[in-house]
C-alpha cells in the first residue's frame, strides 16, 4: 500500500497528461509558456480569488507574500510553532522575526487566544513591531479565518494564509483561497494538488498587490521587460508543471470529494477508539485531508510506536508530521518565547495514515485493523461508499 498513491491518479488522468505535455514539448516555451497564464485563470476560478500569481515552490511563495507587505527587520511574524519548518524560514530570510505561538489539540491550527497574547507581549516589550500573523491550515483543515481577520483588524497585522496542505478545502461555500489577504500554496507532488516537481502559488482578490507578487516572482520586474523596480527573486512555476496541474484541476473537486469520503470512512471505524481528526463541522464544507492524522495518547493501542510497528508489519506506511515543534529546533530554538505544551505534546503523539482519493474500502479496513490492534472490532460499513461514481 502507498501512503500517497500517485500512480493511480496517473492511470486516470494519463491521455490528458500525455496530450498536454506534448503541447508543451511542440511549442517549446518552457519558461512562462501559455499554459502558465490557463492555470493561473483556473486557479483563480476555482477557488473564487480574484488573482492568482504562480511561483516555484510553497516556500517561495511564503517569502514573496512577506515581501510584497512590506515585512523586515524589526517586525514579528506570528506563527504556529506546529508546522512545517517553511514558515518560519521565510520570516527569518527576510530579517523578520517568527514569534512561535500554541496550536490547538483537537485541530491543529492555531489557537488565537495565544496569538492575541503574543501580540500584547511583543508590543508591551516595544522592540519588535507586530507586523503579520501566518495561519497555517495544518492537514488540510481550515485555520479560522475569521477570528484571524479579526485579530488582524484590531492589531493592524497583515493577514497570509498558509494553504500549502489545504489548497481545495471549502468553507461556508468558500474555497481556501479566497478568506485571506493574501493565500499561498504548494503543489509539492504530495500535496493535494501537486505537481511533477516543484510548483507553487499566491491568491489575492487586491489587483495592486498582485502585480506587486507578480514583479517579485520575476526578478522585481516592471512594465517594461529589463526595467527593474525592486528586489525580486527568480520564481517561477515551469511550463512543464504548469501542464500537469491542468490536468490534474480537472479531476481535483472530484478528488476532494473521494478524500472526504476516505475521511469519513476512517472516523467511523476509529472514532470512539483513539483521537481522530474529525470531519467539517458543517456538510457542505471540506477539508483538503492533505494528511489524516491520529492523536495517540500515552498507553493507548499500546502506544504510538506500536500502532507504528502493526502498520509496518501489515505493510502500511505511516509518518509522524512532526516529531519536533519549531520552538525547539536547533536553528530557531534560540527564538523561543516560553513553553508550548501543547505543541510539544502534538509531536508526541500525531501519527499520519494513508490518504489520498483512491483508498478503497478493503485497504481502509486494513489500516484501522492494525491501527487498532487487539481493540479492533467488525469492520461498521462506512455511511459513503467509495466506488467511484459511474
Ligand atoms: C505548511 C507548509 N508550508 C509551506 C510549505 C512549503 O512548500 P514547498 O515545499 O512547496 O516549498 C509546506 C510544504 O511542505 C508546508 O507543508
Amino acid at each position: 500500500m502507498e501512503f500517497i498513491d500517485l500512480k493511480r491518479q496517473r492511470d486516470r488522468i494519463e491521455p490528458d497528461l500525455r496530450r498536454r505535455i506534448d503541447a508543451v514539448l511542440a511549442h517549446q516555451g518552457f519558461i512562462q509558456g501559455p499554459e502558465v497564464a490557463e492555470l493561473e485563470a483556473a486557479l483563480a476560478s476555482f477557488c473564487g480569488a480574484g488573482h492568482a500569481v504562480t511561483c516555484a515552490n510553497g516556500t517561495d511563495a511564503l517569502q514573496v507574500a512577506l515581501m510584497a507587505k512590506g515585512i523586515g527587520p524589526g517586525d514579528a511574524v506570528f506563527v504556529p510553532s506546529f508546522t512545517y519548518t517553511a514558515t518560519a524560514e521565510a520570516i527569518l530570510l527576510l530579517g523578520a522575526a517568527p514569534v512561535f505561538v500554541e496550536v490547538r489539540e483537537e485541530s491543529f491550527n492555531l489557537d488565537m487566544a495565544s496569538v492575541a497574547s503574543a501580540i500584547d507581549t511583543v508590543r508591551a516589550e516595544g522592540a519588535l513591531r507586530p507586523a503579520a500573523l501566518i495561519t497555517v491550515d495544518l492537514f488540510g483543515r481550515p485555520a479560522d479565518a475569521a477570528a484571524a481577520r479579526a485579530l488582524c483588524d484590531r492589531h493592524g497585522l497583515a493577514l497570509i494564509s498558509d494553504a500549502a496542505q489545504s489548497f481545495g478545502a471549502q468553507v461556508d461555500g468558500r474555497r481556501v483561497g479566497s478568506l485571506a489577504d493574501i493565500t499561498t500554496t504548494s503543489f509539492f507532488p504530495a500535496k493535494p494538488l501537486g505537481c511533477y516537481g516543484d510548483g507553487g502559488a499566491l491568491f489575492t482578490d487586491d489587483a495592486e498587490l498582485a502585480a506587486r507578487m507578480r514583479s517579485i516572482c520575476q526578478h522585481g520586474k516592471g512594465a517594461a521587460k529589463y526595467d527593474v523596480v525592486r528586489v525580486g527573486l527568480n520564481s517561477r512555476l515551469d511550463t512543464l508543471q504548469a501542464a500537469v496541474l491542468l490536468a490534474k484541476l480537472e479531476i481535483f473537486a472530484d478528488e476532494i470529494e473521494r478524500r472526504h469520503a476516505v475521511a469519513r470512512a476512517y472516523h467511523d471505524r476509529l472514532a470512539g477508539h483513539v483521537a481522530t481528526p474529525g470531519l467539517p463541522a458543517k456538510g457542505d464544507d471540506r477539508f483538503a485531508w492533505a494528511q489524516y492524522t491520529l492523536r495517540i495518547a500515552p498507553g493507548q493501542l499500546g502506544s504510538r510506536d506500536a500502532v507504528q510497528a502493526r502498520l509496518k508489519a501489515a505493510g502500511i506506511p505511516s509518518a509522524v508530521y512532526y516529531p519536533r515543534p519549531m520552538h525547539r529546533q536547533p536553528a530557531y530554538e534560540s527564538l523561543a518565547r516560553g513553553p508550548l505544551p501543547i505543541s510539544d505534546r502534538l509531536c508526541e503523539q500525531v501519527i499520519s495514515l494513508p490518504m489520498h482519493p483512491y483508498l478503497t474500502e478493503a485497504e481502509i479496513d486494513q489500516v484501522c485493523a492494525a491501527v487498532l490492534g487487539d481493540a479492533a472490532q467488525p469492520a461498521r460499513p462506512s455511511a459513503t461508499s467509495l466506488e467511484p461514481a459511474a
